[in-house]
């Protein structure tokens, strides 16, 4: 057995000597130690906390990750690959949602990461700041100026590294360089190549500039509102992951840090009742082991998982764990697995004049050969970057008088007056990424960025540590559905443009019976496309928000630590209260960059 394993790590070291600190399993790790930290969850949030944490040699840290590493699994590493659907295969936590009545019953796929660098390493990567409203509001909310906006700019600039695409594309006049950083770990880069919907996007911003006009940089503070390109957490034409970024070969070679993988920790637990230091998992034949954190366990594993594992722990609302066979009431915090929300996306599909799009692929099995080959040989080509290349974000139109009632009524969803509601995103084909069956497509994917609906992550009491019941609500609230059906009215209009007369054919998702003859739009049909074919927006998040410490509700204070329980901090997505007017995984990195600080500060 013990013969077994060092040739294993043997030959992993002939092979690659980097992989050092890189465990495949818990039974290659070489010593029964004691670390400092040890976090759960390789994710997003867990890969910058360790990266950081171990700046400092004399602290040590175990990272324990559910998932396979990321190196090797080119669905985790090629761009192009960022459109493809991971559900099903090893690297998808393989999560539904309970059946939606906003979605008229439905249940969706709501993806999460199961791999090292989380959801960062199977995300659309998409890059896109939290709003300036956003962080204050975070600020506003927890009573820590800390987490308002002027501090996290410091760490966005801190972390990003922004380059050129590998291709070589000049990209000037698609972003602003002054206002990001470019030294950080976090690879940013711009598409790379030239795609036929391009100038007819852009075109069309110039053709209706009131209602969409360009803007160069969306993250750039100043101008938030407006369509433009956009930027990817890609660099050198490979996936920048939160592992590819952060557990390089140098950081993974650091005597300080051990990083395991297939690993899940099944439960939470501690020397004495109210503190947490010991991290369990449980092995395939049964047993337990116990991983020991002398202190703090920082548990990092998303949005979703992250509850799983506090009920199963003890900690969370006790009227729930009293019905978990087995789990023994640690903490009773009634808001852990509350407040669940998320994005969704509304895609508009039409069929279009050209095979220039990237269903191209998807049909022509020979060409994505080719592609891929290329990529291989020196990262570049199609395969190098993502898709989409154009996305706008939006206020809703405050002059129209069904809007300003919907405000009245429900309020502003917005953050703030200069934060967006709305985005509409483009695409250079079908959004399924299926469109093997043939046919070209152009989508416009509408997300309302600020949904009042919160639902739950609750779990099975049979099954505890099965699969959670995942309950985002989407559409819960009247406001949610009414500012889609108002961004479906911009596609419409955008769609209307004249770069797209002779290019766009018919509608084939999403606009079943909504324009008469007459070019009239119908309002009830608008909505029940909306019931019938939005999706996930995989942006999860809230399940253990924030709150002023002392407050009695919430899950952790402002420092991240969990409220009533010693030795427990959250580094990860579900601490944010509210859907940001953004993507997430930007609110993530500022979030771990800033909480790294506040421990390394602690234990100074
Ligand atoms: C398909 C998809 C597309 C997306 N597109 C974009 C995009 O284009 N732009 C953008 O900004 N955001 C996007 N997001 C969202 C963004 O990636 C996430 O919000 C963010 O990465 C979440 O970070 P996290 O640290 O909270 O969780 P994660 O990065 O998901 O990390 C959690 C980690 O914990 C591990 N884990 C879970 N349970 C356990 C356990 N019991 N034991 C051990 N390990 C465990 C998981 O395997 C995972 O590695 C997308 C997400 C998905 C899923
Ligand atoms: C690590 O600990 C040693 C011994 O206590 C001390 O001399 C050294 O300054 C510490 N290094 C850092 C980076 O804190
Ligand atoms: C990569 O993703 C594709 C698309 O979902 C899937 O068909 C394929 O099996 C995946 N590859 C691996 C090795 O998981
Ligand atoms: C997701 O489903 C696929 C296909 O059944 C499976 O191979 C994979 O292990 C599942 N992922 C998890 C985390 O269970
Ligand atoms: C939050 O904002 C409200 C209204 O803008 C203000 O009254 C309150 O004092 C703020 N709270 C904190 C903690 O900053
Ligand atoms: C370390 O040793 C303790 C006590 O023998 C045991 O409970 C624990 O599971 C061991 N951990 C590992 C990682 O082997
Ligand atoms: C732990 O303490 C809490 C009070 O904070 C109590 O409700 C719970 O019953 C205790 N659990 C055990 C196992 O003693
Ligand atoms: C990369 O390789 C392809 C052929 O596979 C070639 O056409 C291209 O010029 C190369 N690009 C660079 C930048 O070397
Ligand atoms: C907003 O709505 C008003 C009133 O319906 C309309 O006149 C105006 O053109 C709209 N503005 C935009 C940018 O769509
Ligand atoms: C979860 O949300 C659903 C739907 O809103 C609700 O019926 C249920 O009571 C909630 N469960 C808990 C434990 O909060
Ligand atoms: C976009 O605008 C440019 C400059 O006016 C023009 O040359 C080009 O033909 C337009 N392309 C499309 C597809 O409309
Ligand atoms: C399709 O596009 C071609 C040019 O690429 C154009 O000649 C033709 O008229 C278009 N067809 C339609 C139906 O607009
Ligand atoms: C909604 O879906 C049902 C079942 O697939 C279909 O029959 C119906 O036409 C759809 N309606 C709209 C407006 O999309």
């Amino acid at each position: 057995m013990l013969r077994l394993a060092a040739l294993v790590s043997l030959s992993l070291t002939l092979v690659s000597p980097s992989f050092a600190a890189l465990y495949n399993s818990l039974a290659e790790l070489p010593t029964n130690k004691t670390y400092d930290f040890v976090v759960v969850g390789g994710g997003t949030g867990g890969s910058v906390v360790a990266t950081r944490l171990t700046e400092n040699s004399n602290t040590s840290v175990l990272v324990l990750e559910a998932g396979p590493s990321n190196r090797g699994i080119l669905n985790a590493t090629v761009p192009f690959y960022g459109f493809y659907i991971t559900t099903g295969t090893e690297i998808d936590w393989n999560y539904t949602t309970t059946a939606q009545p906003g979605f008229g019953g439905r249940s969706v796929i709501s993806r999460a990461g199961h791999v090292l660098g989380g959801s960062s390493s199977v995300n659309g990567m998409i890059w896109v700041r939290g709003s300036v409203a956003d962080w204050n509001h975070l600020a506003n909310v927890s009573g820590d100026p800390g987490w308002g906006w002027d501090n996290i700019y410091t760490y966005y600039k801190k972390l990003e590294q922004y380059t050129p695409p590998s291709t070589g594309k000049d990209v000037s006049g698609e972003y602003d360089p002054s206002v990001h950083g470019t030294s950080g770990p976090l690879g940013i880069s711009m598409p790379g190549v030239t795609e036929d919907t391009d100038a007819r996007v852009i075109n069309t911003t110039k053709e209706f500039p009131d209602e969409f006009p360009f803007v160069l940089d969306y993250n750039n503070p100043d101008t938030p509102i407006g369509m433009g390109w956009v930027q990817n957490t890609i660099r050198d034409g490979t996936r920048a992951s939160a592992a590819y970024a952060y557990l390089t070969d140098s950081v993974l070679a650091r005597s300080n840090l051990d990083v395991v993988v297939n690993t899940r920790v099944t439960k939470l637990t501690g020397s004495t009742n109210g503190t947490i230091d010991t991290a369990q998992v449980t092995n395939a034949d049964g047993s337990v082991t116990s991983l020991k954190a002398s202190k703090e366990i920082i548990l990092s594993a998303g949005t979703i998982s992250d509850t799983r594992i506090l009920l199963n722990s003890g900690i969370g609302p006790a009227s729930q764990i009293q019905n978990l066979k087995g789990v023994e009431l640690v903490k009773d915090i009634p808001d852990v697995g509350q407040n669940l929300a998320d994005h969704m996306i509304m895609p508009i599909i039409w069929r279009v004049n050209s095979t220039n799009t990237i269903d191209y692929y998807a049909q022509h099995p020979e060409a994505a050969q080719a592609a891929l080959e290329q990529w291989q040989t020196n990262k570049t080509g199609r395969f190098a970057s993502g898709e989409p290349f154009q996305a706008g974000f939006f206020r809703l139109n405050e002059s129209d008088p069904e809007v300003q009632s919907m405000i009245q009524k429900y309020g502003d969803p917005a953050t703030g007056p200069d934060s967006p509601h709305i985005e509409m995103v483009a695409l250079n084909g079908n959004p399924s990424g299926v469109s093997a069956a043939g046919g070209y497509y152009f989508a416009l994917a509408c997300v309302n960025l600020v949904p009042y609906s919160r639902g739950n992550v609750t779990l099975n009491p049979s099954d505890p540590l099965g699969q959670p019941l995942v309950n985002p609500n989407y559409y819960d609230h009247p406001m949610d559905i009414f500012i889609v059906s108002q961004c479906m009215r911009m596609a419409i209009k955008f769609a209307s443009g004249s770069a797209f007369k002779g290019y766009l054919e018919d509608n084939y998702v999403g606009l079943e019976g909504v324009i008469d003859s007459n070019g009239n739009i119908n309002e009830d049909a608008l909505y029940a496309n909306a019931r019938n074919i939005t999706v996930a927006g995989d942006h999860q998040i809230a399940t253990n928000i924030i709150s002023p410490k002392g407050a009695s509700t919430g899950v952790v204070d402002p420092d991240l630590k969990v409220k009533g329980i010693n030795g427990l901090r959250i580094v990860d997505l579900s601490i944010f209260p509210h859907t940001p007017a953004s993507h997430t995984e930007s609110i993530v990195y500022a979030i771990s960059e800033r909480a790294s600080d506040l421990i390394k500060q602690e234990y100074a």
